[in-house]
């Protein structure tokens, strides 16, 4: 948390991240994309975990007809500060909270859904595991987690770009079908799962209802 913290309130935070984003296709129609894949309604309460600059976050927004309560949370203060100037125009309540993803101070079954892009290959285990259990905890019977992230390379722009940076450590995780594994042991369930580019995937895992 200390070093992603340190990374992200550095100069790669806020608007240089936007800009590196942009350039190397994670840019609007990216995060349009993304949100198409996420079981978004209208007046849900949704977490966006990790949500740096709010890309993701004012995608799903767009979603939700107006109507809703989306919270973004994330450990870097220069991120959010980006986020926040980000938001203003949007129709649909987002609140930003500085914070870990391994404590959410919510009630128990009292959210609809959680996305989170591109934070989950870079979490060390224990945190995941937390974040996964306040997760499954905070989620309502039949509620989602949709996790976008890095998968196996295909042909493409974004595996081109990142393909190298792929290679080693975590990130090579989701390669062999990891995360259904992971997320199962928490009592969320894959529902869907489809490509979004030559590189990054949307899973959409469902809480178990029992
Ligand atoms: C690669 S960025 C992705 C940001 C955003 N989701 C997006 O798609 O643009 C990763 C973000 O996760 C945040 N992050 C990493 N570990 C975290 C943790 N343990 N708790 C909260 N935020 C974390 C970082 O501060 C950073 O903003």
């Amino acid at each position: 948390m200390t070093e992603t913290r340190e990374l992200f309130n550095g100069f790669i935070g806020g608007p240089v991240y936007d800009w590196v984003a942009r350039c190397t296709g994670y840019g609007p129609a990216f995060y349009r994309r993304a949100a198409m894949a996420i079981p978004v309604r209208p007046g849900m309460t949704l977490l966006d975990l990790g949500c740096g600059t709010a890309s993701l976050t004012l995608a799903v927004a767009d979603r939700m007809d107006g109507q809703g309560r989306i919270i973004g949370i994330d450990a870097s203060a220069r991120q959010l500060e980006r986020a926040k100037k980000k938001v203003l125009s949007s129709p649909v309540s987002i609140e930003l909270r500085e914070g870990s993803v391994r404590e959410l101070a919510f009630e128990e079954s009292s959210v609809d859904g959680i996305c989170m892009c591109q934070v989950l290959h870079a979490l060390p285990d224990d945190v995941r595991a937390d974040m996964l259990g306040e997760s499954s905890r905070v989620l309502k019977k039949d509620g989602f987690f949709a996790l976008v992230d890095w998968s196996r390379p295909r042909i493409g722009y974004a595996a081109a770009v990142w393909g190298p940076s792929l290679l080693g450590s975590r990130r090579t995780h989701n390669w062999q079908g990891t995360y259904p594994t992971v997320f199962e042991a928490f009592g969320l369930d894959l529902s869907t799962d489809v490509y979004l580019d030559s590189l990054n995937r949307c899973q959409v895992f469902v809480k178990r209802s029992r």
